[in-house]
């Protein structure tokens, strides 16, 4: 956990002024994976692993982005910003300045202080949380106020047109409109959705294979091409079909035979997990903890088998849990090939449930995990 007294104090006395401090959210996606880029379902919470974001006006027109992570600070002179990213942890940020900045804003120069707690290439959006504490960061310095959804929208488009990554909506979405104790079933079409609460007993274990994963690595990307020329056959016979969300089964059975195999085991993943997510929303709402459960348990295999986004370790964790004292449900989280593990666990349970885990993986993989017990927490926000 962040101290912000520590952080706060580290600003000032680095850049000697006051700064104004924000934090976002990363998040935990409880099921629906690789659907948000087909207009399609998903159900994240934000956690409480974040970033922190301190911010003071400067007078001499640069910008000084500071990474307590990284032990780092760059300058940029704010009217001549970088055109394009530099493939360092500097590209979060200057990839919302300058989206802000394309959107015809006029950015002054400041002083950005950054420090995560977001395990770094694990599944859990520690880019997006970084983007959004600097979008609100920069934003309340300008005198601008986006709407949650708006925001997250900007932010997205700094990490698909500046830092490259083709990533979908979910992450800065959660992280900018997440709120305590609920996951947030989000339609990714229209941005519209709707909060389910967490009930009291029940407790998110995060379990970390400790495998790296990169969305800016080719995976993800050829996966979400998989995905788009399967849509593109379907489209062929039926041109209301834009996308993914759009299409049927039965779709996949008339034409599937079009589509490269692997398109079609893609395809096949993503129409079932729009269906699973709206469900699982719904076992949510009506404490059907066990449907809940038996959801999650199909989404991983799916995710594993059809959309091949599993690792052995991921599927390990996955099958060693389903043993363990209090488990409701298991599946691996986020964009895939390694990272977390979301566990539902009877809160009662859960402190069994971690020592049963870490054990039971480190004995089958030789693996030392991460785990952590985490709760849905609010969205980004001025710490005032
Ligand atoms: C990453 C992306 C998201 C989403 C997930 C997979 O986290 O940033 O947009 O596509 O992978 O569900």
């Amino acid at each position: 956990m962040h101290d912000i007294a520590i952080f706060r104090s580290l600003h000032r006395a680095r850049f000697e002024a006051e700064p104004t401090l924000y934090v976002a959210p990363g998040r935990v996606n409880l099921i629906g994976e690789h659907t948000d880029y087909a207009e399609g379902f998903v159900m994240p919470a934000a956690i409480d692993f974040a970033t922190l974001a301190g911010i003071s006006p400067r007078a001499d027109g640069k910008i000084a982005l500071f990474s307590e992570n990284y032990g780092e600070v760059r300058y940029f002179d704010a009217a001549e910003l970088p055109a394009k990213a530099g493939k360092h942890w500097t590209d979060y940020p200057l990839g919302v300045i300058s989206i802000l900045a394309g959107e015809g804003h006029r950015v002054p120069g400041f002083s950005l202080s950054l420090w995560g707690d977001v395990p770094l290439g694990s599944g859990l959006s520690s880019s997006a949380a970084v983007e959004v504490a600097t979008a609100l960061a920069v934003t309340g310095l300008i005198g601008v106020n986006y709407p949650g959804p708006v925001l997250a929208r900007l932010c997205q488009r700094a990490e698909n047109e500046f830092v490259g990554a083709n990533c979908g909506i979910m992450d800065q979405f959660i992280s900018a409109n997440g709120a305590k104790d609920h996951a947030l079933l989000l339609d990714c079409r229209d941005l519209s959705f709707k909060l389910a609460p967490i009930p009291h007993n029940v407790a998110l274990v995060i379990a970390n294979t400790m495998v790296k994963h990169a969305i800016t690595g080719g995976e993800y990307t050829s996966r979400r091409a998989e995905v788009e020329a399967a849509c593109a056959v379907i489209a062929s016979h039926r041109p209301g079909v834009k996308f993914l969300r759009d299409a049927t089964v039965e779709d996949l059975e008339k034409w599937g035979p079009e589509m490269t195999p692997n398109s079609l085991k893609r395809a096949r993943h993503v129409i079932t997990e729009n269906t699973r997510t709206v469900a699982a929303a719904e076992a949510l709402i009506n404490h059907n903890l066990a449907e809940l459960g038996r959801l999650m348990a199909e989404a991983h295999w799916s995710y594993s088998q059809d959309f091949e986004a599993s690792c052995e370790e991921a599927d390990a964790m996955v099958a060693l849990a389903q043993n363990l004292p209090g488990l409701i449900g298991a599946r691996l989280t986020g964009g895939g090939f390694g990272g977390c593990t979301i566990n539902l666990v009877e809160q009662d349970q859960a402190a069994a449930f971690v020592e049963g885990l870490g054990g039971l993986y480190a004995g089958q993989t030789g693996i030392v995990p991460q785990i952590h017990i985490c709760h849905a927490s609010g969205g980004a926000h001025r710490i005032e």
